[in-house]
C-alpha cells in the first residue's frame, strides 16, 4: 500500500514526521535509489526500497504499544459527547489508531497502555490473565489499620467479593493520608467503589504499575513505547507481574534527538520501529509540577 515518504520514515523510527519532512526536502532520501525531494511522495514500504542516507530503512513491526502517564481531565473513550479531552489527543503525533487497554476513569491519573495490536490487550484484559495493577491512592483525613485489612482481604461490591488484595499505607500527612493497593481484577470504578465500602474518600488516584511496568519518571501527559521485552514481558506468567523500574526519561528532547528507549540495557528495543522517548503535547491539566 503506498504511504506518504515521511510517515514511512517515522515508522522506521529514523525520526518524527516533521524532521523526515526535513531529510526528504534535504535530499537525503531515495526511493529504490532515486533521491525524492517533493514532500507529497510516496512509495510502499513492502515494495519499495525507502533509504536515508543511503541506508535502507527496516519496518521491524507495524504494532504500536505505548505506555502513557494519563492525566486527570481525560476520558479513555475514544470519542465522548460532552467533548471532554481525550487520552487519543495527547497521542497525535503517533499518526496511527491505538486503543486503550482497560480505562481509567476521566479524574483518576497514571499509568494507561494504548495498543494497535487489539490480541495483546485482549489477552492482558482477560481476567484469566491476572495481571497486577498497583495504585496509590489519596484519602481524606486518616486511613485505619482496620480499613486497610478489610480492603485486603476482599470487599463487597455489587453483590461479589473483591479478590484479595496488597496493601500498605505509604504516607500520613496532617490532612490526608496515602496508601498503596494492587489489584488483579479490572471492575469498574474498582478501587473507588472498594474505598466506598470501608468509608474513605478518595481525593486522588493514580495508577503507578501496570503488571511489571512502572510509571517511571513520565510526567501527566508524557508517553513512551513499550520494549520488545515489554509487551512479551507482560505475557510471561512468570514475568508479568515483577515490577522492574524504568530510567529517567529523556525528557525536553524532541522525537528526533530523543531516539533512545527511557529504559536502558540490552532488552530496550522499541516494540515499534518508531522511536521511543517521545513526549505529547502538554496536558490541559494538571501539570508535572502538582503536588503529589
Ligand atoms: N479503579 C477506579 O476506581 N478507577 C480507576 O480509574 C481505576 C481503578
Amino acid at each position: 500500500m503506498l504511504e506518504r515518504l515521511q510517515k514511512i520514515i517515522s515508522a522506521a523510527g529514523v525520526t518524527s514526521r516533521r524532521a523526515s519532512e526535513e531529510l526528504i526536502l534535504a535530499g537525503r532520501v531515495t526511493i529504490n535509489g532515486v533521491v525524492v525531494t517533493e514532500l507529497g511522495s510516496k512509495a510502499d514500504p513492502s515494495t519499495d526500497t525507502v533509504a536515508v542516507d543511503g541506508k535502507p530503512l527496516t519496518i521491524a513491526s507495524k504494532k504500536l504499544y505505548i505506555l502513557l502517564y494519563k492525566p486527570v481531565g481525560y476520558m479513555t473513550t475514544l470519542d465522548d459527547p460532552e467533548g471532554r479531552p481525550l487520552v487519543t489527543d495527547l497521542l497525535k503525533e503517533v499518526g496511527e489508531r491505538v486503543y486503550p487497554v482497560g480505562r481509567l476513569d476521566y479524574n483518576t491519573e497514571g499509568l494507561l497502555l494504548l495498543t494497535s495490536d487489539g490480541e495483546w490487550a485482549n489477552q492482558l484484559m482477560h481476567p484469566r490473565h491476572e495481571v497486577e495493577k498497583e495504585y496509590h491512592v489519596r484519602v481524606r483525613g486518616k486511613v485505619h489499620k482496620s480499613q486497610l485489612d478489610q480492603l485486603a482481604g476482599g470487599v463487597e461490591i455489587e453483590g461479589r467479593k473483591t479478590a484479595p488484595a496488597k496493601v500498605s499505607i505509604i504516607k500520613e500527612g496532617e490532612q490526608n493520608d496515602w496508601f498503596s493497593i494492587a489489584i488483579h481484577e479490572g471492575r469498574n470504578r474498582q478501587v473507588r467503589r472498594m474505598c466506598e465500602t470501608v468509608s474513605l474518600a478518595v481525593v486522588r488516584l493514580r495508577r503507578v504499575r501496570y503488571g511489571m511496568l512502572s510509571l517511571g519518571a513520565l510526567k501527566p501527559g508524557e508517553f513512551r513505547f513499550l520494549t520488545e521485552a515489554e509487551v512479551s514481558g507482560l505475557r510471561d506468567p512468570h514475568l508479568k507481574n515483577t515490577a522492574i523500574t524504568p530510567k529517567a526519561p529523556a525528557s525536553n528532547k524532541t522525537a528526533a534527538s530523543a531516539r533512545t528507549s527511557q529504559r536502558s540495557g540490552p532488552a530496550a528495543k522499541p516494540a515499534h520501529p518508531a522511536s521511543s522517548g517521545r513526549r505529547a503535547s502538554s496536558p490541559k491539566k494538571n501539570g508535572p509540577s502538582g503536588k503529589r
